[in-house]
């Protein structure tokens, strides 16, 4: 076991888990933190990406030991239903959500892409999130949302 403090969303948590704990597994069932969702668990979907340190991560293969005294944003930390975030607002207004399971680390990848690209070309929008997989096929209004924020 592990005593591990995590710092999720500008509060401060301490959580006792075992040594190989998936950080999704920490924030979900520890900490009640639901917006990254448990997709394939095998890094691949992009379903469970959160923010460590400015950095997009999949939660579901990095340990919560990992991110010890580092500071890890979520969904729930760019707003919230009753108060969207301006990237969140974006992906309302453009309709970007179908089924929705993809959108949390949707918006997640996009938020640490955007801190460091103010002006990306289409392309760089694709490309960046090409590792987040959607099911529905709704990656065009993803990206219109994407660029609705930059605009
Ligand atoms: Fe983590 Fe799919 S659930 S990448």
């Amino acid at each position: 076991m592990a005593i591990v403090n995590l710092n999720v969303n500008g509060k401060s948590h301490r959580v006792e888990v075992e040594d190989d704990t998936p950080l999704l597994y920490a924030l979900r069932d520890h900490l009640e933190v639901n917006g990254p969702k448990f997709g394939c668990g095998l890094g691949q979907c992009g379903a469970c990406t959160v923010v460590v340190d400015g950095q997009a991560v999949r939660s579901c293969v990095t340990p919560t030991t990992v991110v010890q005294g580092k500071g890890v944003t979520t969904l729930e930390g760019l707003g919230s239903s009753k108060k969207p975030g301006k990237l969140q607002q974006a992906f309302i207004d453009e309709q970007a959500v179908q089924c929705g399971y993809c959108i949390n680390g949707m918006i997640m990848t996009a938020s640490a892409f955007l801190a460091n690209n103010k002006n990306p070309t289409d392309a760089q929008i694709t490309e960046a999130l090409a590792g987040n997989l959607c099911r529905c096929g709704t990656h065009q209004r993803i990206v219109a949302a994407v660029k609705r924020y930059i605009a």
